[in-house]
């Protein structure tokens, strides 16, 4: 598949992948051509072993300023039904590596929500997060009323749904919606160190371990904790296991091969 709106850097420095929204002139408006790239791209990241750790970014004035609102504009439910675009969402939230957004600028509507289902979120100081669909008459589609709603509780999610307003990074950081905060010129490097942590540790025990942190979103907390000590068991079929603790007793740093 040719990519119109994305760029994708393999291999950016080792076992990260850099995936980068490209419809500037639009603040990187998600039309439904660039959410198909996105998940084609995801896809195939997903399944190249060379890659640990996918960072998501827009550029310095906008993650995403949410759906394309001009190829909506004239929709019916039914045409929305058709299309089936969520679909596409669907898939984006199954990738198993973690996924980091690394986010400047406008991050709002269908923006702030693939923000969200994202793992991670590393913000620069000039990002803007939103779900500003109230004001245009809709609401959101894409899990905002329920992403935004686990993050950052009840009072600021309703506020931010029904009036639309904008949190700055620095609210964000401090209602729990994002990881951390960095001046505008280092939000990207800030996003590709996290994701050289992530990318040192097993990528076995990754997998299991974002699988089983997110099942504390779908799941009552009995069926969470046998969900983590079936991942916690299944960890211990992995070389990386042996390695990791091997190399622990022998205080050396481990050698994951993803085994
Ligand atoms: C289509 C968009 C767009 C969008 C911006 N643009 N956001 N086009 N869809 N969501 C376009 C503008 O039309 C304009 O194009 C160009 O990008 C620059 O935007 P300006 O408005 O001129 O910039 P500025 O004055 O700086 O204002 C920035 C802004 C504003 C505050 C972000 O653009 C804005 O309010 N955008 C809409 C935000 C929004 O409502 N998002 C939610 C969408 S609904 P031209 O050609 O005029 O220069 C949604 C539902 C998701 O996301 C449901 C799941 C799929």
């Amino acid at each position: 598949m040719e990519y119109q709106f994305i760029l994708v850097e393999n291999n950016y420095r080792k076992h990260i992948a850099l995936v980068q929204l490209n419809r500037p002139k639009e603040l990187n408006a998600l039309n439904l051509q660039l959410m198909l790239e996105l998940k084609d791209a995801l896809e195939k990241l997903d399944k190249n072993e060379e890659v640990r750790c996918i960072v998501i970014t827009g550029n310095e004035q906008a993650f995403a300023a949410g759906a394309d609102i001009k190829q909506m504009e004239s929709r019916t439910a039914i045409d929305l039904l058709k299309i089936d675009q969520f679909e596409t969402w669907d898939q984006i939230r199954k990738t198993k590596k973690p996924v980091i957004a690394a986010v400047s600028g406008f991050a709002l509507g269908g923006g702030c929500e693939l923000a969200m289902t994202c793992d991670m979120i590393v913000a620069s100081e000039s990002a803007k997060f939103g779900q500003p669909e109230i004001k245009i008459g809709i609401m959101p589609g894409a899990g905002g009323t329920q992403r935004l709603t686990r993050a950052v509780g009840k009072a600021l999610a309703m506020e931010m749904v029904l009036t639309g307003k904008f949190i700055s990074a620095e609210e964000a950081k401090n209602a729990g919606l994002i990881n951390r905060v960095v001046p505008e010129e280092l939000y990207l490097e800030e996003a590709m160190k996290l994701a050289a942590e992530v990318c040192q540790m097993s990528p076995i025990s990754i997998r299991l371990a974002k699988e089983s942190v997110l099942k504390a979103f779908d799941a009552g907390l009995q069926e969470g904790l046998y969900f983590e000590r079936k991942n916690f068991y299944m960890c211990f079929t992995s070389e990386d296991q042996k390695e990791g603790m091997k190399a622990f007793v022998e205080k050396r740093k481990p050698d994951f091969k993803g085994n």
